[in-house]
């Protein structure tokens, strides 16, 4: 009897996520904690999710595209999972929805796209592609272009596909096998924001107005505030929708060392990060919004579209005039 019960839930939570299908990478590796609960809770959630992310560490390989040049793995697998010399791309043996490649964040989604789901899933329509959770934030104008999880989110948007990229502030390098008695731990950082990652998921879905979930040339930013055993006062954040730019925005620095001889690395902000110019100028920027420590977590919408302002492209062109 309960036997049955419970072999109905499956199919209940299939029915209620309506046979979405969703690709899930980052760029912490296919073997993080944050992406194996992720890929748990959506999966009961009832989503048909296809993971496919890099086989080792690729944080701060921003967009880059970069695919194995060896039929076999040089290097081992982050948590040497799996290790040096297995095939450089490949599933759990005993899950085919879960991937990994040997390239980086964005090569991994376009693997998934262009591999996986046509020879291994009937070529299925892809509804959204999520990035994350990611170990540690993303924040800001300044980590844009250089966050390996935001990178795999604007190489799906530029294949039309609608992308979020979602981040927490739990930072440790966690390897999902270490944590396998812990999936019901309600203060772990990774099973609270796999809950919530299916809360914004479904809520995308039930908002979304006709087949396309997000405008063309447009992603979204997510990131996580600390929760649970990071801060015991924080269990369920709200969501505060943000801007990318604001105070509190930073990107890399390096600064020379005399004693060591060395550079170290470093983080500079500016009035260039702070600087808002597209979109509500009145909302928070998400960098403040998680400086401030509140239990909020940011959602920030982004544009593939790179050109200037209007005005912005007037005045160059005004100071170009001579050329064209
Ligand atoms: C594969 O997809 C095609 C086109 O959507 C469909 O006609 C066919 O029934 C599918 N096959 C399987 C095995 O699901
Ligand atoms: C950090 O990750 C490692 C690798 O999974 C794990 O052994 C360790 O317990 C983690 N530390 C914390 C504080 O979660
Ligand atoms: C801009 O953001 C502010 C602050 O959240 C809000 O009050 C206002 O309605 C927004 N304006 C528009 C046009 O969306």
């Amino acid at each position: 009897m309960f036997k049955q019960i419970f072999a109905l839930i499956p199919i209940i939570a299939a029915v209620l996520a309506n046979g979405k299908t969703i690709l899930l990478s980052n760029d912490d590796g296919w073997a993080a904690l944050n992406i194996r609960a992720a890929y748990r809770e959506l999966t009961n959630a009832g989503y048909n999710v296809i993971l496919s992310a890099p086989a080792r560490q690729r944080s701060g390989w921003s967009g880059k595209f970069q695919i194995p040049d060896s039929k076999t793995l040089k290097e081992a697998g982050e948590f040497n999972y799996p290790p040096k010399g297995s095939p450089s791309w490949g599933h759990e043996s005993d899950n085919d929805k879960i991937w990994y490649f040997d390239g980086t964040p964005g090569a991994a989604v376009a693997f998934g796209l262009e591999y996986v789901i046509p020879n291994y899933f009937n070529d299925t329509k892809v509804d959204l592609v999520v990035n994350g959770p990611n170990e540690g934030t993303n924040l800001g104008n300044g980590m844009y272009t250089i966050s390996g999880t935001i990178g795999a989110t604007y190489n799906a948007v530029y294949r039309n596909y609608p992308g979020i990229a979602i981040s927490g502030s739990n930072g440790n390098n966690s390897f999902f096998k270490d944590f396998e008695n812990d999936q019901n731990d309600h203060l772990l950082a990774a099973n609270i924001y796999a809950k919530k990652v299916v809360q914004f998921v479904d809520q995308l879905f039930k908002g979304a107005k006709d087949d396309s979930i997000l405008p063309i040339t447009t992603g979204l930013n997510i990131n996580f505030p600390s929760v649970g055993y990071d801060d015991e006062s924080c269990e369920d954040p709200d969501w505060v929708f943000t801007k990318f730019s604001g105070e509190h925005s930073t990107t890399s620095d390096l600064k020379y060392n005399k004693e060591s001889g060395l550079f170290e690395s470093s983080s500079i902000g500016s009035e260039a990060l702070y600087t808002c110019v597209f979109g509500n100028c009145s909302l928070e920027g998400e960098s403040q919004l998680l400086a401030d420590k509140n239990c909020k977590t940011s959602v920030s919408a982004f544009s593939i579209d790179y050109s200037a302002s209007k005005d912005q492209e007037e005045t160059i062109h005004g100071a170009l005039n001579g050329l064209f």
